[in-house]
């Protein structure tokens, strides 16, 4: 059982992240003062979302700046805190050297963090924001999971640095943080497991993260044949923020957590669309064929392997989410919501336009 003190600073790392953003916008709106760790404090275009957030807010923003891969950066930043959010990690799937671009800072960057909290004597919760991907690699292991679905108890065991190397370096990552955390008695772990994460973007024009991608891909007419019935979980990114709020004041929150709203699938990610933006945008409305992306899928984009179709499409994904419901009372808002509020912004923004 550990309570923290609402009075004390509240550490963020890659606070401008898509999904540390709504993490950070949460602290903010409860009064609380917030401990942002950034790479580049400077930089205005990555920030200012969040200096206007606080500015709407009861609540206070400071900046610090820190890399994963430099040891003791996050110190300064963690000083006074009791709870510390450690969000920062490559999310990215275009990638040419998996060991430097994604394990690397995923989990180097997670124990440096850690030695940190060792240090630091005020730290007395660490939450982690892992993902679905240190459970499962593709849709058919969560079929394969015992009682045929995900829950907290499974690992993946079937990613590698070859084959879904962000999946292989979030396990690495959990697993390190799991390590450190059984070394000492003076914080404890929460982990966050969320599935795709979908919602609107705080600062979609500089949002790297992959989020972004699916969505847009969804409208700008690559998925205009067709989406894979390919299964997929998803949460919106407001109750990914508002578990991780949960997760950091509930004094009996323990181990990991699957933040997931929706079993689902990208076909019907993109269906449900249809009556909202249908006549205005190339939305996919039919499944695309196995047998035809075990054909075109390889030439076409370089993740759909041949492998990769085979175990995700066509597959459903099923997890169980009951303890992140019971032990943090989470409710999750309809996919259709989620869905629409996603494509809104990026409408608004003029990232996705009219056909
Ligand atoms: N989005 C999803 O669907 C999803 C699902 C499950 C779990 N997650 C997890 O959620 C977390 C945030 O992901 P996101 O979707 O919000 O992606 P994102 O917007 O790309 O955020 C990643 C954050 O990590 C920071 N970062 C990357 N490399 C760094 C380095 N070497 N040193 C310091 N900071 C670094 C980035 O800083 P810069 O802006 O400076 O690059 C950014 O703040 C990650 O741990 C991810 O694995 C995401």
């Amino acid at each position: 059982m550990v309570e923290i003190d609402k009075t004390k600073p509240v550490m963020v790392t890659g606070a401008n992240g898509y999904v540390a953003s709504w993490v950070v916008k949460k602290l903010l709106d409860e009064g609380m003062t917030v401990h942002a760790a950034v790479r580049n404090p400077d930089d205005t275009k990555k920030l200012q979302h969040l200096i206007d957030a606080a500015a709407n807010s009861k609540g206070e923003i400071k900046f610090f700046k820190a890399d994963l891969l430099t040891p003791g950066a996050y110190k300064a930043a963690m000083e006074g805190c009791e709870l510390v959010y450690h969000t920062a990690s490559p999310f990215t799937l275009a990638i040419k050297d998996p060991q430097k671009e994604l394990i690397e800072p995923a989990v180097k960057g997670t124990e440096n963090v850690l030695n940190s909290a060792n240090e630091v004597k005020s730290v007395k919760r660490v939450v982690l924001t892992s993902s679905c991907a240190a459970i499962y690699t593709d849709a058919i292991d969560t079929v394969n999971a015992p009682g045929g679905k995900l829950t907290e108890a499974v690992w993946n065991t079937t990613a590698s640095i070859n084959y879904q190397p962000y999946s292989y370096s979030k396990t690495l990552a959990e697993q390190k943080a799991w390590e450190m955390s059984k070394a000492q008695k003076q914080w404890d772990l929460v982990v966050m497991n969320p599935p795709a994460v979908m919602g609107p973007p705080l600062n979609a024009q500089n949002t790297t993260s992959e989020s972004m991608n699916i969505i847009k891909m969804l409208g700008d007419g690559q998925m205009k044949m067709g989406a894979p019935k390919m299964g997929v979980g998803v949460v919106d990114i407001r109750d990914l923020a508002e578990a991780h709020f949960r997760a950091g004041f509930t004094p009996a929150a323990s181990g990991r957590y699957i933040v997931s709203g929706h079993n689902t699938d990208l076909l019907e990610m993109g269906t449900i669309l249809l009556p909202k933006y249908g006549d205005k945008f190339p939305l996919p409305k039919k499944a695309l064929p196995k047998w035809l992306l075990m054909l075109i899928g390889p030439i076409t984009n370089k993740l759909f392997t041949r492998n990769f179709i085979r175990n995700n499409v066509d597959i459903p994904w099923i997890a169980d989410n009951s303890k992140a419901k019971k032990e943090l009372g989470m409710t999750f808002r309809p996919l259709k919501e989620t869905m629409e509020d996603s494509f809104q912004t990026l409408i608004n923004e003029g990232i996705l336009k009219e056909k």
